[in-house]
């Protein structure tokens, strides 16, 4: 360990004493009220962080930096290769837009606590949406534009909103989507109707307008403005959601993580100098969605908390154009740090495994490069420090958690990067793998990672009015402990691996799926008596999921277009983001003696690794046809 880091430091202030290291880190925000208690563990679930106090997270992102002298500086530099445009937004002017929307807000009838579900692209209206709920005291969520309308019914049902902002139409590469169809649709599936519905008229695909329902956003703004309207920012309580984000559970049904608005807000002002070492005036670019927690922390509220410049990219790492297109925004809007997926990485080495594509673009400011969202493979991590010559950063962390719970950070000083490891604990975690009784196990030891309770600050207190589905879902298992669903383990120098879920979620191309969702859809065809998916080894995606089934004895289509029904049939339910691309008639499914599905040995059987038979197993011949099948299409 280098001497230079102070992560020792750092990491044991916060074991000695958490309360004072989580008070000084509070100093980073500016609060209309201070907390009463740092943390009071008689609240909520497993106690609550800076109860009593008063706070607004817009004017922490956006109005507290135009009063402190950044009103001209660039809040957002807007990238779209897909549109072929860019805007910079200052803070000033992103200021006056998000009053004047939180003034629409307003005029529809949102107040603090009401809830405002988000679907939108990578446009700036995507990030002035947020903050204009945020400065209302409103509770956002935002839902993925790759998820199809069932999905987003399911969370406008859930979360009850009373006003819907939406994009006319997302763009991706080669195609236009239109969202208004999708939204329309998911309205008149959900039992919850929203009140309203504002509409930003994209020219790539304007959208009709439900009459009494929708409105025009660009209009309903612009109205407001020339009439001088303007809301100010709403105090709230610390403890307040600040939104609700959906993931994927173990069901189809999802998981409403619930993020608190002052432990959040001081979480991420911590992280941004600590752990990703960006100034106050730098640009920071993170490459993902803002439908995704990587996107709320890194996109919107990190960097704008931290006064940075952030980078919004409506645009995919290969294709638009071209597999330059990661350099050629990073010299351009003199990003110093990049964080993005470790898929759109070996997407970019594919294309270009010399980065033939970088030469011409000046680098110089670029410091380093992070990675989420799935596994970092060495292979790929070892190719990003060759071409760049800059530390790459892998760090682990989930929707629930809200910001990184390992990481190797830069801001305290690099500790040696191992390539398999997302490096050590962040203060606030306190990190232990466990085994199947919950006893801790030593180093080197594979077992689940769980964190002792309580979590930090900016970590879910608990999902969106559930917290039976809360407590059962992360802190039943290991009693005092949230159980993180990631297998992995320590080494001897405290570092953490972490290798796969413990539970059914697969992660596609750094998307979050759940493989029982997708069971649930194909499970819903009428041909089909029983069906399993799994996620399989992908060499750009990560995983990739795939569907075996078994079809209904007197089924009379082939299988072939029962298949091709099931690829369609996944993709108009979740969605085009679930890349559901392949479904395998096979004659039945392995099973162990009490039915459960081997799906752990059908994996390893599809990923090519080394299986046996389960002693547990019914009848062993099915594996063996499950094999030959895989075969067949050039899978095992
Ligand atoms: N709206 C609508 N559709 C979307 C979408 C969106 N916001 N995002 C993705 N999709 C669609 C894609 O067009 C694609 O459709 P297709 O089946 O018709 O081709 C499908 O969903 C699957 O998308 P994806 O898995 O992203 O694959 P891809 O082939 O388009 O791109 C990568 C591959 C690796 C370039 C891309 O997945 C990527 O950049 N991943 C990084 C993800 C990331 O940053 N995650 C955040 C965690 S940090
Ligand atoms: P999401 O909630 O979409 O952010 O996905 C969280 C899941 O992604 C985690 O539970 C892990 O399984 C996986 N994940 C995220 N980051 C990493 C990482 N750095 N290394 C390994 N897995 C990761």
């Amino acid at each position: 360990m280098p001497a230079a880091s102070r992560y020792p430091e750092a990491y044991a202030a916060w074991t000695r004493d958490p309360e004072t290291f989580w008070a000084e880190a509070a100093r980073a925000i500016d609060w209309v009220r201070p907390a009463r208690t740092v943390f009071d563990p008689g609240a909520g679930v497993y106690g609550r962080w800076f109860v009593g106090g008063e706070v607004n997270a817009c004017h922490n992102a956006v109005d507290r930096h135009v009063a402190g002298g950044r009103g001209d500086q660039a809040a957002i530099l807007y990238e779209s290769p897909v549109t072929g445009s860019r805007r910079r937004i200052t803070y000033a002017a992103l200021r006056d837009e998000v009053a004047a929307l939180a003034a629409v807000l307003q005029d529809l009838g949102v107040g603090r606590g009401d809830r405002v579900v988000l679907y939108m692209p990578m446009v700036p209206e995507a990030i002035t949406g947020m903050l204009a709920c945020a400065r209302i005291g409103a509770v956002h969520s935002v839902v993925f534009g790759g998820f199809a309308a069932k999905e987003l019914a399911a969370r406008i049902e859930d979360a009850a909103p009373k006003v819907v902002l939406a994009a006319s139409c997302g763009i991706e590469p080669g195609r236009t989507i239109a969202y208004k169809p999708l939204l329309d649709e998911a309205c008149r599936l959900s039992a919850h109707r929203p009140d309203a519905c504002l509409i930003l008229q994209r020219p790539q695909a304007p959208a009709s307008l439900v009459e009494g329902r929708d409105r025009d956003w660009a209009e309903a703004v612009a109205t407001a403005r020339a009439a001088g309207r303007a809301a100010p920012c709403v105090p709230v309580s610390a403890t307040d959601p600040l939104y609700v984000l959906y993931t994927s559970g173990t069901t189809g049904k999802p998981k409403g993580v619930v993020r608190d608005t002052g432990g959040y807000l001081v979480a991420l002002a911590w992280s941004m100098p600590n752990l990703y070492g960006v100034a106050p005036g730098e640009t920071y670019w993170c490459a993902s969605d803002v439908g995704w927690v990587v996107g709320h922390s890194y996109i919107v509220y990190g960097p704008l908390l931290h006064g940075c410049t952030t980078v919004l990219y409506e645009g995919k790492p290969v294709g638009t154009p071209d597999a330059g297109a990661f350099w050629r925004v990073i010299a351009e809007t003199g990003a110093v740090t990049l964080f993005t997926a470790p898929t759109a990485l070996r997407a970019v080495r594919k294309e270009d495994p010399e980065a033939r594509l970088m030469r011409g673009h000046d680098l110089s400011a670029f410091r380093s490069l992070f990675l989420a969202g799935e596994r970092a493979d060495p292979d790929t991590v070892a190719w990003a420090e060759a071409v760049l010559g800059v530390p790459v950063i892998d760090h682990w962390w989930q929707t629930e958690t809200g910001w990184p719970i390992a990481a190797n950070p830069v801001g305290l000083g690099a500790l040696p990067v191992k390539h398999g490891s997302p490096t050590v604990p962040m203060p606030g975690w306190d990190v232990q793998v466990l085994d199947e009784a919950g006893k801790p196990l030593g180093p080197d030891r594979m077992g689940t990672l769980a964190v002792r309770l309580p979590l930090p600050p900016g970590a879910l207190p608990t999902l969106w009015r559930q917290d039976a589905r809360f407590r059962e879902s992360y802190l039943a298992t290991y009693p005092g402990y949230y159980n993180t669903s990631d297998a992995g383990f320590l080494d001897r120098d405290g570092y953490v691996y972490v290798m796969g879920r413990t539970d059914d979620i697969i992660n596609v191309a750094g998307h979050r799926l759940s493989t029982g969702g997708m069971e649930e859809v194909l499970a819903s065809h009428p041909g089909v008596a029983e069906c399993a998916v799994i996620g399989i080894r992908d060499a750009l995606k990560g995983e990739a999921p795939c569907g075996f089934v078994v079809l209904k004895a007197g089924v009379e289509r082939g299988p072939g277009e029962i298949e091709r029904e099931l690829v369609a049939l996944v993709r108009e339910r979740i969605g085009p983001v679930a890349a559901f691309k392949l479904a395998l008639t096979v004659g039945r499914l392995p099973k162990t003696r009490s039915g459960k599905i081997l799906r752990g040995t059908m994996k390893k059987i599809a990923d090519r690794e080394p299986w046996t038979v389960p002693p547990t197993i019914d009848d062993a011949a099915v594996l063996e046809e499950i094999e030959a099948s895989l075969r067949e299409r050039g899978l095992a």
